[in-house]
């Protein structure tokens, strides 16, 4: 058995809060699991017949936390999980998590191939040198190594150009300690609205396919064949084979608005803060860092204690509005590292403790991850994946409770 690693797991209750302080003391986000698990069955719904859901739970779940996060897309019908690095699927088997588990980036040393083997794990491979490393370590261990092959059809980053593929599984094919579970590519542009259907995807689909049919010509097997990420899922059913890598759908998300009505989604993520100071001024009083916000008339600010380094980006200085009470209410002043200031003068019963939603629903109102993102010129994957571990993540329950 591999020795296990120095290092917290994902499921240590140390990580949700330091010992004895309340968890909503200050800011947390709250992760609806029900929300998850209810996503993963719409999916499932989805699916072209033999297609199955693989979660992908990387970056520690785009942010929700990726083990609990696993078993919520498990337990509604997800078979397998993706994720970017080594250490992210070895806290996935550490957390108890048995289903199959695809590395989706590329591992280029021998070690941490080896390690793959030993908490079967599936490595990505690009090219024959790191076939090679895994038949090599496979064939000294006795075990044969699962592995799934990639295909740069038009992505430009990981996998071997499509132009080689047939080659490489030819190649693949006779190395004893090889098996080749899977072969699948990347879509760049799923996202983009293609009426005419004759874009990138198109053209990316068709040199997948192109490859799907040489091996099938040589009689050579491929394993479970996937392409497409959210978009490519929503956006039609011929992209999805045996299998879909389903990111940001699964955490309740739409890649895009014209991809927002083909399955119903429920965002399983919000991020709550409370209020630790409130403050009455004058107009004219200018207010935090550069003053780049005077107040206009005399104002109730409430001081609320998140900030960037909570992953609460500084550009959206001056754009940002909370919810309290089912109300919008304006950020002012610059966004600084671990507070904000909220112009209250509308909303008298905002006090001391009260706590605000920077993300999430409040009595009917919402504010999603794509108004930060439109906002700030990002993507809502960026902002998902943007709150740090200072926030402690808390199932729906246990964020409800005492608030
Ligand atoms: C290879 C691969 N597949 C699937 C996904 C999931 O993408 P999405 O979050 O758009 O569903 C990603 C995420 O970036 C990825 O890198």
């Amino acid at each position: 058995m591999p020795q296990p690693i120095p290092q917290r797991s994902v499921e240590d209750p140390q990580r949700l809060a330091a010992p004895g302080l309340h968890p909503r003391q200050r800011a947390w986000v709250e992760v609806d699991e029900a929300a998850i698990a209810h996503n993963a069955r719409a999916l499932g719904r989805w699916l072209a017949p033999g297609s199955s859901l693989m979660a992908v739970v990387k970056a520690d779940g785009y942010g929700h936390g990726a083990a609990p996060v696993a078993r919520a897309a498990l337990s509604g019908g997800a078979t397998s999980l993706g994720v970017a690095t080594l250490q992210e699927g070895i806290e996935l088997r550490q957390a108890g998590l048995v289903a199959p588990v695809l590395v989706m980036g590329n591992l280029i040393q021998p070690d941490e191939l080896r390690s793959c083997l030993e908490w079967e794990l599936m490595p990505t491979i690009s090219g024959m040198r790191e076939a090679l490393l895994c038949q090599n370590l496979a064939s000294g261990s006795g075990r044969s190594m699962a592995l799934h092959l990639k295909l740069d059809t038009g992505m430009a980053r990981l996998g071997v150009d499509w132009g080689d593929g047939v080659r490489l599984l030819q190649a693949l094919l006779g190395l004893d300690a090889v098996r080749l579970a899977g072969i699948y590519s990347h879509l760049a542009d799923a996202d983009a609205p293609d009426p005419g259907g004759g874009g990138l995807t198109a053209l990316q689909q068709k040199r997948f396919e192109s490859v799907l049919r040489g091996a099938g010509e040589l009689g050579l097997a491929t394993g479970v064949r996937h392409l497409a990420n959210s978009a490519g899922t929503l956006r039609c059913r011929q992209l999805h084979y045996d299998l879909v890598r389903v990111g940001l759908a699964l955490y309740g998300q739409a890649p895009a608005e014209h991809l927002s009505q083909t399955v119903p989604l429920r965002p399983a993520m919000s991020v709550r803060a409370r209020v630790c100071l409130i403050r009455e001024v004058p107009a004219g009083v200018g207010v935090s860092y550069g003053h780049r916000y005077t107040t206009r008339r005399p104002s109730r600010l409430a001081v609320v204690t998140i900030g960037y380094a909570d992953g609460v980006p500084r550009l959206l200085s001056n754009q940002l509005e909370v919810l309290f009470a089912g109300r919008r209410l304006a950020q002012v002043g610059a966004i600084t590292m671990d507070q904000f200031l909220v112009d209250a003068t509308e909303a008298p019963e905002l006090e001391v403790g009260s706590v605000v939603t920077l993300l999430g629903d409040d009595d009917g109102e919402r504010i999603g991850p794509q108004d930060w993102a439109q906002a700030s010129g990002t993507i809502p994957w960026e902002i998902l994946c943007g709150f740090k571990h200072r926030l402690p993540r808390l199932s729906l329950g246990e964020g409800e409770r005492d608030r």
